[in-house]
């Protein structure tokens, strides 16, 4: 068992010509990335990390993991972007549907709350009141060490933290995911002694979370991090080795290239779980910043399903014919629950006795597919075998090699961000930084007028 990609669905929409014409630009991608000739070749660090990762570093995340489930009962995730939504992913995939209201009989392990992905005060707040008066830690995560918003958390919660505990335990409690020698958050932990973790100066944000990054928040949620990367290392076996004919990662990166230049260009993943909520998000930055640039790309959306089958639903069978569906489809609920009969059949539901809650969402989801298909929405499948850490390591580098290949095909250079960096220059001119002064006057004046 292991995850595997389907484009059976698609078959309407793509010929097998068209197939055997991309094999030949994907094979070409696939060695660009491999033989490190391709753009942002400084950032493929990520291909070798599941067999090749600092051992010793893994066995202190494991340790610091330990220390914070003895004396935290909260731990806050700080970052944001590739330094937020790996752990957040794997965390709500991995973990109980209400691990932080869970009792902490079932969850054993500390609450977990992520800051620093946006500037809300409100939230910021909040979150001081959820502590309230227990014992917590922090893991602050920013490869650049320099970001904006979760700096801003870091400074009102590490203040938070002084002030209980006084400045020598506190900088005990504080664990920094960073860069290994340069940036604000590096000189930080140097000067306050903080335990460091190292995301490598080869692997980017939103490919970085089989490193530290993702790592400490995971194994702190008490989920299995040494099974995760043996989901990684198996992927990244076949993806290496297999032949374009059944290499499930670049036919998916072929396949949506392909739909891509017949006009599809939005792809909206689809769960039928709550659970993979975050994995979408998380696959939605890394579709969108690796390909979305030099006025190129695949808009990357998500619903959760059948959720958003009642908002989003009438637009994806009937609105502009312009995308295309990648469903994520967990093959095996770990749990079942069977509809009973009732006596009187007022609610009309006597026709589901005997049939788990599991087989109506599959159906739901069958019938979704064959519906989407006749309203011309090519249907893709990504099939997890299971909820488990062993499987997310898989799916995680599927989607990873996948993106590396399909940003070649496209003929963009998939490891760098440059948009990210003009709301950064804007605000930081807004804000009156040092160095901003000239673009600063700019915008207020066109803010003015
Ligand atoms: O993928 C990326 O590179 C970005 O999303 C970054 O992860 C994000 O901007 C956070 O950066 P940093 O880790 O430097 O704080």
């Amino acid at each position: 068992k292991y995850v595997t990609f389907d484009y059976s669905a698609a078959k309407g929409f793509i010929t097998e010509s068209e197939i055997k014409m991309i094999e030949k630009i994907a094979e070409y991608a696939k060695a660009e990335l491999l033989n490190k000739t391709g753009a942002g070749n400084d950032f493929l660090g990520w291909i070798d990390l599941p067999v090749d990762y600092d051992k010793e570093e893994f066995r202190r995340i494991q340790e610091a993991a330990g220390k914070i489930k003895e004396d935290s009962e909260v731990l806050l995730v700080i970052g944001i972007g590739g330094s937020y939504l790996g752990a957040r992913a794997a965390i709500e995939f991995l973990r109980h549907s209400f691990y932080n209201s869970v009792s902490k009989e079932i969850r054993k392990t500390p609450e977990i709350y992520f800051v620093g992905n946006n500037i809300s005060s409100t939230y910021i707040s909040h979150l001081i009141e959820v502590i309230g008066d227990r014992d917590f830690s922090i893991n602050i995560i920013s490869k650049s060490g320099t970001t904006t918003e979760p700096a801003i958390a870091f400074r009102v919660f590490k203040k938070l933290l002084i002030e209980k505990y006084g400045k020598a335990e506190a900088a005990k409690r504080i664990y920094a995911t960073t860069d290994k020698a340069k940036g604000a958050l590096k000189n930080l932990a140097t000067e306050e002694g903080y335990e460091s973790f190292v995301v490598p100066d080869d692997v980017g944000g939103r490919y970085s979370v089989l490193t530290a990054v993702g790592l400490l928040p995971i194994a702190v949620s008490g989920a299995d991090i040494t099974k995760l990367m043996e989901g990684a290392q198996s992927m990244r076996e076949r993806c290496l080795n297999n032949p374009f004919a059944s290499n499930d990662a670049m036919l998916y990166a072929a396949v949506r290239n392909i739909l891509l230049r017949k006009g599809k260009n939005i792809e909206i993943v689809a769960n039928y779980e709550p659970f993979l909520h975050y994995v979408s998000e998380w696959w939605k930055q890394l579709y969108g910043e690796s390909e979305g640039k030099d006025q190129k790309g695949i808009f990357p959306a998500a619903v959760d399903l059948t959720t958003d089958l009642h908002s989003m639903g009438q637009f994806i069978q009937d609105g502009q014919r312009t995308m295309f569906e990648t469903v994520i489809n967990l093959e095996k609920s770990p749990v079942e629950i069977i509809m009973e009969e009732e006596e009187v059949d007022l609610d009309g539901l006597n026709y589901l006795a005997g049939k788990s809650v599991d087989f109506i969402n599959k159906s739901a989801m069958n019938g979704t597919r064959l519906a989407h298909t006749d309203g011309h929405v090519p249907n893709l499948l990504v099939n997890l075998p299971e909820q488990n850490e062993f499987f997310l390591g898989e799916l995680f580098y599927f989607f990873e090699f996948a993106c590396g290949i399909s940003g070649y095909i496209l003929g963009v250079n998939p490891f760098d961000q440059p948009g990210v960096e003009s709301y950064k220059k804007n605000m930081f001119a807004l804000l009156g930084k040092p160095g901003f002064e000239k673009q600063r006057e700019e915008l207020l004046k066109r803010l003015e007028s």
